[in-house]
């Protein structure tokens, strides 16, 4: 029986490390979720090949409660929340790991009162302390992105000395708990401190980074599911936290890297507190507008256009009709491509995604690296609700709190477009200089509407 357990753990192991390589490329994603999904499957079966105390009925409800739950809030919830649910089950994966070692030390030193293995001790006193912090850290990350709390970076003076205190005194009732193990008052001291870290490193960082520590977040889920398999013995628990530990950090570097930030800032906190939201003053901008008429001429006039999707392309869901826009422009032979950054929009892949659910097919969707030196060769570009991402001032204005940051350039093209409503300035907080430049005009108004205008003249030429 147990060698057929660990055949499957070892079976469904496989079929993640598979499932992820897979998602490398955005063709084969699906296909890799799927495996992995069964992967997951096969794990939960040889699970309850050896439930020991509880029955296969209570684990059946158990199931359709948590399924039923699951469903729901998967319809129901809108693209844009999908960061929010995200940091929800980051927070429950954490509220379990500190749930399996309350209750396997619990097991240990007050029911059967047996000697606790010193690998097994660690093993609960670092799923406590990462699974409480993964669990109030990603509440408040939540309750930040729903608006529920203040988006704002919460600071106060002193919170980085608090931070230092919390710490050295958990160190030390994780000594206590091991020089004492049956006291379970110093258990609780660690459930009560990993808590309440979880609440002061996340509440210093502004609401709009929210993404990067939620991707920082669900690897200390995974780091926490991990020492969890340590305290249960379970292989495959061991390897998916490994893998999800690994690449939540792996993808949380990815992100810093296209923000030009330090993994280790995010890490000491108070991330985005010194760039979100900061002005920059300078002489203001002096723009030229077009209109729908002129823009719709302009792309019939084209041979070839990239379109640059960004955070506004999301928030007006101009997904739909910028499809349409394609349609129409290779109708007219005109090559149409799109430039994506790696942190265009508010969460990692955000604009494939969006594109992804109009139908664009993934070979048009083209990576920052790839395309940058293709805008000097295009005739128009079109920015539809990006800002940050296309913003010279990365390059060319050391004082900016953008620069470093790797731009899509383009300001190359022979001539921009830019769909946006107002002068309103992105997530960083500064003025677009591109906004400016002589080969760059301004459609102004919401992306959805003006887009969907400038289709129907297209249609009229
Ligand atoms: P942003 O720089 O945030 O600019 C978005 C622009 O969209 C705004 O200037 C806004 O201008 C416009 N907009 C809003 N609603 C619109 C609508 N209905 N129709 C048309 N335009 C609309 O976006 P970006 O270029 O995608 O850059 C992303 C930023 O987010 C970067 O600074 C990045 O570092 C940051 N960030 C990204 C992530 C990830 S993982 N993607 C995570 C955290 C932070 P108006 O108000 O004038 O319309």
């Amino acid at each position: 029986m147990n060698i057929t357990i660990q055949l499957l753990y070892l079976f469904s192991s496989v079929l993640f490390i598979i499932g992820i390589k897979m998602m490398n490329k955005t063709k084969d994603a699906r296909a890799g979720n799927l495996l992995s999904s069964v992967g997951m499957l096969i794990a939960i079966i040889a699970t309850l090949m050896q439930i020991e105390v509880i029955s296969m009925v209570e684990i059946f409800i158990c199931i359709i409660i948590g399924s039923l739950i699951g469903l729901y809030y998967a319809y129901k919830v809108e693209m844009t929340q999908i960061p929010e649910m995200v940091a929800l089950f980051n927070g429950f994966g954490g509220l379990a790991s500190v749930a399996v070692a309350i209750s396997d030390y619990w097991l240990k030193s007050q029911i059967t009162v047996a000697n606790i293995d010193i690998i097994i001790l660690v093993s609960i006193i670092l799923s406590v302390f990462i699974g409480g912090i993964t669990f109030t850290g990603s509440m408040v990350a939540f309750l930040k992105l729903n608006g529920r709390i203040t988006g704002s970076p919460i600071t106060f003076k002193g919170q980085h000395p608090l931070n230092l205190i919390m710490l050295i005194s958990f160190i030390l009732a994780s000594v206590a708990t091991w020089m004492n193990p049956s006291d379970i008052n110093f258990m609780i001291i660690l459930v009560l401190i990993s808590l309440v870290l979880g609440i002061l490193t996340v509440i210093p960082i502004g609401g709009a980074d929210m993404p990067v520590v939620i991707s920082l977040l669900n690897s200390y889920s995974g780091m926490a599911a991990c020492t969890t398999g340590f305290i249960l013995n379970n292989n495959v628990l061991i390897v998916a936290g490994a893998l999800v530990g690994a690449s939540g950090i792996i993808l949380t570097q990815i992100m810093c890297k296209a923000m030009n930030r330090s993994l280790v800032n995010v890490l000491l906190g108070g991330f985005g507190q010194t760039v979100a939201g900061e002005q920059t003053e300078g002489p203001s901008i002096i723009v030229k507008e077009v209109g729908v008429e002129e823009a719709a001429m302009l792309f019939d006039g084209a041979s070839s256009v990239i379109v640059v999707p960004g955070y506004g392309m999301a928030v007006a869901q101009a997904q739909h009709v910028i499809r349409e826009l394609m349609e129409q422009c290779e109708k007219r032979n005109i090559s149409f491509k799109f430039a994506i950054h790696p942190v265009a929009g508010r969460m990692p892949g955000h604009m494939n995604v969006l594109l992804a659910e109009a139908n664009i097919s993934y070979d048009k969707l083209i990576e920052m690296d790839e395309i940058n030196n293709e805008f000097s060769n295009t005739d128009l570009v079109f920015i539809v609700g990006a800002n940050d991402v296309v913003n010279p001032a990365a390059e060319t204005n050391p004082q900016s709190p953008i620069f470093g940051m790797p731009i899509l350039n383009a300001y190359k093209a022979r001539t921009i477009i830019v769909s946006k409503r107002s002068m309103g300035k992105g997530y960083a907080g500064v003025e677009n200089e591109l906004f400016g430049y002589p080969n760059c005009l301004m459609l102004f108004g919401d992306a959805k509407q003006t887009i969907a205008k400038v289709v129907s003249e297209i249609k009229e030429l």
